[in-house]
């Protein structure tokens, strides 16, 4: 029998045994105390299984060379793995990026490369996961952001902190006060940029800075096959943002490339990843994130171009305004099957944010009533035959980039 080294507790002997993609299960060490992307008991224990990343395209950013770039992007496969010590979960990702960009400072204009883990709040019903887009109206994500900063990049006030943006001689602060604001300014400059958050929806992203979630993230990059990023979060199990009641854990992935001029909402994106710990059972969480609806595709693109394509522009049909929808050129490799079956019988179940209202007037995709309540533009296709769901749901699963060779 293999000998197991010293932190490992009990590796499953089926760490060849093939996974689903998508279908992450957490090794048990004693301690995740030093744990970093490149150790040694991740090259040996890990149990990486591959997460595809597809580009972001349901919003456009407000920058035309970045969009130019990132036209015909192609998806990446990332892999993905997980560790516990039964208190803790660590998220561990590898992508291949062939050049290292790196912040330096703010006079360059480079845009970093960086990795994000989102975990949603629960995973205990999993046909309503929260929008994969960082969240929805009532269906939380805890987000972790960490971005490639140059180790000791020191700009006054510096990684984009906006309280900390002040120079010093025009705050209010004195003695030990100031001392303290300092000391803080200083060591935003001299730590790596790492960021969590928690969102309900991509325009409601709340930084969490009040400690209440203990987190750690490392970021390593290495040449190795054309060059990839190492990535990693460690973060309680249950937290204040996340309560997954059932051990049950759903997170998504994402990777920016700076090369690729990407940042903000300009990523690659996973779909729901089901990560198994110890003694959940899981079942549930699984079916929903590998399931491949068994509609007819090709009559599905028929009732696509009928009922959808004068909103929605996609791979196939390219006709509705820009702005008009979201653009569902990559809904096949981000939603799951539940949510674009949800997504067509009820459109306000989950409203995707959109556009800035103040610059597209005519292009809502909403609605608000003197409640602050949301009403979809889209209308609801719960009239539609069933089977004729299944088959559009069967076919917005095609829609996707292709893998990047
Ligand atoms: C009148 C315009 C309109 C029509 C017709 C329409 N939609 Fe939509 N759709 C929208 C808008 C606006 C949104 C964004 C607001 C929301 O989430 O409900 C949306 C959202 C969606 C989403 C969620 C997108 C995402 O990024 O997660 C999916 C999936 C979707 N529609 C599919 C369809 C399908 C399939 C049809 C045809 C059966 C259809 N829509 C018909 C306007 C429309």
């Amino acid at each position: 029998m293999k000998r197991v080294v010293g932190v490992v507790a009990a590796v499953s002997l089926a760490a060849s045994m093939a996974m689903a993609d998508n279908v992450v299960e957490a090794v048990k060490v004693k301690s995740l105390k030093s744990l970093k992307c490149g150790a040694k008991l991740v090259k040996k224990h890990a149990k990486f299984v591959p997460v595809t990343l597809y580009p972001q395209s349901t919003v456009h950013l407000n920058d035309k060379k970045a969009n130019a770039i990132n036209k015909d992007a192609k998806a990446k496969v990332a892999e993905v793995a997980a560790f516990t010590d039964g208190k803790n979960v660590a998220i561990i990702m590898r992508w291949p990026d062939k050049s290292k960009d790196v912040f330096k400072g703010y006079k360059s204009d480079i845009y970093p490369d960086g990795f994000a883990v989102q975990f949603a709040s629960s995973a205990d019903n999993p046909k309503k996961l929260p929008y994969i887009g960082m969240g929805s109206d009532g269906r939380p994500v805890e987000i972790f952001l960490r971005k490639a900063y140059g180790q000791g990049v020191y700009e006054p006030n510096g990684n984009g902190d906006v309280a900390h943006q002040v120079n010093i001689h025009n705050t209010n602060y004195f003695g030990k006060s100031l001392k303290k604001f300092e000391k803080e300014v200083k060591k935003l400059g001299v730590s790596p940029y790492e960021r969590a958050f928690v969102s309900e929806g991509f325009r409601s992203m709340t930084e969490i800075k009040d400690g209440s979630v203990k987190y750690r993230t490392d970021m390593h990059y290495v040449n190795k096959k054309g060059g990839m990023w190492g990535g990693m979060v460690v973060k309680p199990i249950k937290d204040a943002y996340s309560k997954p009641s059932k051990n049950e854990l759903a997170i998504a992935v994402a990777a920016w490339d700076g090369k690729e001029l990407q940042r903000d909402g300009l990523k690659r994106l996973s779909s729901w990843i089901a990560v198994k710990l110890p003694g959940a059972s899981n079942k549930a969480l699984e079916a929903v994130v590998t399931e491949k609806a068994k509609g007819d595709a090709a009559n599905g693109k028929k009732q696509f171009e009928t009922n959808c394509a004068s909103c929605h522009n996609n791979r196939d049909f390219h006709n509705a305004p820009t702005f008009m929808a979201p653009d569902l050129s990559n809904v096949g490799g981000q939603a799951t099957a539940a949510y674009l079956r949800e997504s067509i019988l009820n459109p306000n179940a989950v409203i995707v944010p959109g556009y800035n209202r103040n610059s597209h007037p005519n292009f809502a995709w909403y609605t608000v009533d003197d409640k602050g309540n949301r009403t979809s533009t889209m209308p609801p296709f719960n009239y539609l035959d069933k089977k004729v769901v299944e088959d559009i749901v069967a076919y917005l699963q095609t829609q996707k980039a292709e893998v990047a060779k």
